[in-house]
């Protein structure tokens, strides 16, 4: 089966399989001329890949979200990234709104392979000029690319989102200290109080323990707010945990919900009542869009 991607001109903005809808929106930010890109599978599964339009001495953007299926949108990706320079574009800007292998950015544990740092040597070595992502894992983690490298913060649009539903003395809460600077963020768009908990995970089993500790919620709305809501283990923890303490309504927000296997469920079961992504990966609870930001960051790049 053929699938039509459209591809955006800005110079032009060429969506990849995985980030149509976005990639729209962001043409119609950014005002740019959409061409499209041509994709279907081969008989074995590998991925087909044409530009419809020409793309010589043009600064070209090109999309794509890595998950689901973060293999093979990442080879999509690379395979689009050295085409165009190969088909004569100047600067090549890839917008990765979800960048795939970013957990794996250190070697816990001796002989590990350390992914992250793989696919910033695979980015630069296919020509990108620039690479842009949002909220990436480990902000430092981007420092091993071997490119110029943009990571642009969904928090203030989660954060204006959250204050339009109108919470009742809202506590911010990080599920882990990595995630802590990225809460008081956000408690000072709601002007909220803010804190974190400390998460253990067993690099072995994957299995995630959150530390109980003292918290009045009382009469008070909680949002639990991390970077990525994956099998939802860490949310699930942390919702158990303020719900004992009296929490009115709890909240999981996240910039990227993969929502693996039935995640949804886990956390909705842990007492959460309202689930808010953005659509870094399109999925039921993208309720807010990345894509003004992600276009204000372009406007001063072209
Ligand atoms: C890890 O430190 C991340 O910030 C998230 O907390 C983690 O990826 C969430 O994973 P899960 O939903 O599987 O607990």
């Amino acid at each position: 089966m053929i699938g039509i991607q459209e591809v955006v001109t800005l110079a032009f903005l060429a969506c990849g399989p995985n980030s149509e809808s976005l990639g729209i929106k962001l043409s119609e930010l950014l005002r740019t001329k959409r061409i499209l890109v041509e994709s279907r599978l081969f008989t074995d599964g590998e991925s087909y890949l044409r530009f419809t339009g020409l793309l010589e001495d043009q600064d070209l953007v090109i999309i794509q979200s890595c998950y689901p299926q973060q293999d093979k949108k990442l080879v999509e990706l690379l395979f689009m990234l050295d085409a165009a320079k190969e088909l004569g574009a100047r600067k090549v800007i890839a917008v990765v709104p979800y960048l795939a292998y970013a957990r794996q950015d250190k070697r816990f544990r001796d002989g590990e392979i350390v992914s992250n740092t793989s696919v910033g040597k695979l980015l630069g070595a296919v020509g990108t000029d620039v690479f842009l992502t949002v909220d990436v894992h480990q902000k430092e983690s981007l420092k091993s690319f071997r490119t110029k490298t943009i990571n642009i913060s969904a928090v203030p649009l989660l954060a204006d989102h959250l204050k339009s539903l109108g919470l009742t003395r809202p506590y911010i809460l990080a599920p882990d200290q990595g995630a802590s600077a990225n809460a008081q963020l956000a408690a000072a768009v709601l002007g909220a109080d803010h804190t974190y908990f400390t998460k253990h995970r067993d690099r072995i089993t994957g299995q995630v323990v959150t530390a109980d500790r003292e918290l009045r919620l009382e009469g008070r709305d909680a949002v639990i707010l991390d970077d990525i809501i994956s099998t939802g283990a860490t949310v699930a923890n942390v919702a158990r945990i303020v719900r004992e303490k009296g929490a009115e309504r709890i909240i999981a927000a996240c910039t990227h919900a993969l929502l693996v296997g039935n995640a949804e469920e886990t956390i909705r079961r842990a007492g959460v009542t309202d689930i808010i992504g953005t659509d870094t990966v399109p999925s039921s609870v993208s309720k807010v869009s990345v894509a003004p930001a992600i276009a204000n960051s372009l406007r001063q790049l072209l």
